[in-house]
């Protein structure tokens, strides 16, 4: 090399990386608490939290524990929370009348955040396989096929229970066809107009959900009905298994994971349908679909970082092979970049 080597050059980057200040003047995007809403499970009984062995340091909470949790989570910033219920297996059926329950897990919870934390804005979610004895969103017919509309009837029935026990918005989480609509309708039919709607819009047929099925207890009966595997071709019968059979396969109605038109298709029927929000699942891997919804549609985004997206990285940092708080912080930087305004996450 000779002396006094001189690029003959004008741009220079990294003049703009030159200290900590002006990077942080240079910075596009920032992750804030109050970007995050928190997902938490819920379990019956007066004692306290309880592990949950596929999410490290994320627990099952009791309605007392999670009066904790919500007073942390505001304390820090964090205004937002979307409950899972994990149901008593005897409360399970097969058209899942819990749901429909004012007195459910779920909907005892809803009512003692907003009792003791009006401030808080409560997600609920709205999906029946917490409370089916086989798994699946939706109600079975004989042959073991989801009924679109006879499912989206119970789900509207459950969305205004759960706005009636104070939820803010009702998050349908099931991917059935025109759920958004008939739940506006019997929202606004009850005089629950200002109850919104975050609609699952983008919900991808995802193995990242596997520690969430763990935590809401809906795995293991499902598995049973895995046994069988399918024949070729065709639409797959719900409850067949494309591989392992430790998971329901959900690939009849949440979408395929090589397909990003499908979900821009959801999410313009779904503003149509009266949604307030779009929201896209899972989040890390979809970042692609974030950006495209994104540009389709004018109501706020919201992405789901999940279960397995979260025992990833701490799987990882407990083997000492990433940074912890590095790596979460990137994988929210990351989907937010990309587009959402709002972000789901177990590290909220
Ligand atoms: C089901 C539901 C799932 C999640 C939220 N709601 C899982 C599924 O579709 O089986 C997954 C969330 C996560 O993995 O964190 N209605």
């Amino acid at each position: 090399m000779k002396e006094n080597f001189k690029l003959d050059i004008r741009q220079r980057p990294r003049r703009l990386r030159k200290s900590a200040g002006i990077l942080d003047l240079c910075q596009e995007t920032r992750v804030l608490p109050s970007d995050l809403i928190l997902p938490v499970f819920l379990k019956e009984g007066k004692s306290g939290a309880e592990a949950i062995p596929s999410m490290p340091m994320v627990s099952r909470h009791t309605i007392d524990s999670l009066m904790r949790v919500c007073e942390a989570a505001l304390r820090r910033g964090v205004k937002g929370i979307a409950p899972f219920p994990m149901v008593d297996p005897a409360k399970k059926s097969l058209r899942a009348d819990e749901a429909l329950n004012a007195n459910s897990l779920a909907n005892r919870a809803i009512a003692a955040v907003k009792r003791n934390f009006p401030e808080m804005s409560i997600f609920a979610d709205i999906a029946l396989d917490p409370y089916t004895t086989h798994g699946h969103d939706g109600i079975l017919d004989k042959d073991g096929r989801i009924i679109n509309d006879e499912t989206v009837e119970v789900l509207a029935a459950m969305a205004l229970v759960a706005a009636q026990s104070g939820a803010d918005f009702v998050a349908p989480s099931d991917m059935m066809d025109g759920r958004i609509g008939a739940i506006r309708d019997v929202l606004d039919d009850c005089d629950f107009s200002d109850t919104g709607i975050m609609a699952y819009s983008a919900k991808y047929a995802s193995a990242f959900y596997g520690p969430f099925r763990d935590a809401i207890g809906s795995a293991p009966s499902a598995a049973k009905g895995n046994a069988r595997r399918g024949g070729k071709g065709g639409r797959p019968k719900e409850g067949e298994s494309g591989g392992k059979a430790k998971y329901l396969d959900k690939r009849s109605y949440q979408l395929n994971p090589a397909n990003s038109r499908e979900a821009v298709r959801e999410a313009l029927m779904d503003e149509a349908e009266g949604a307030d929000i779009i929201m896209v699942k899972p989040a890390g891997p979809y970042l692609d679909i974030v950006a495209k919804v994104k540009d389709a549609v004018t109501l706020p985004v919201a992405a789901y970082q999940v279960s397995g997206e979260y025992a990833m990285i701490l799987a990882a940092a407990q083997n000492g092979w990433i940074d912890l708080e590095r790596a979460r912080e990137e994988s929210l930087l990351a989907i937010k970049r990309a587009g959402a305004d709002m972000i789901l996450t177990y590290f909220a």
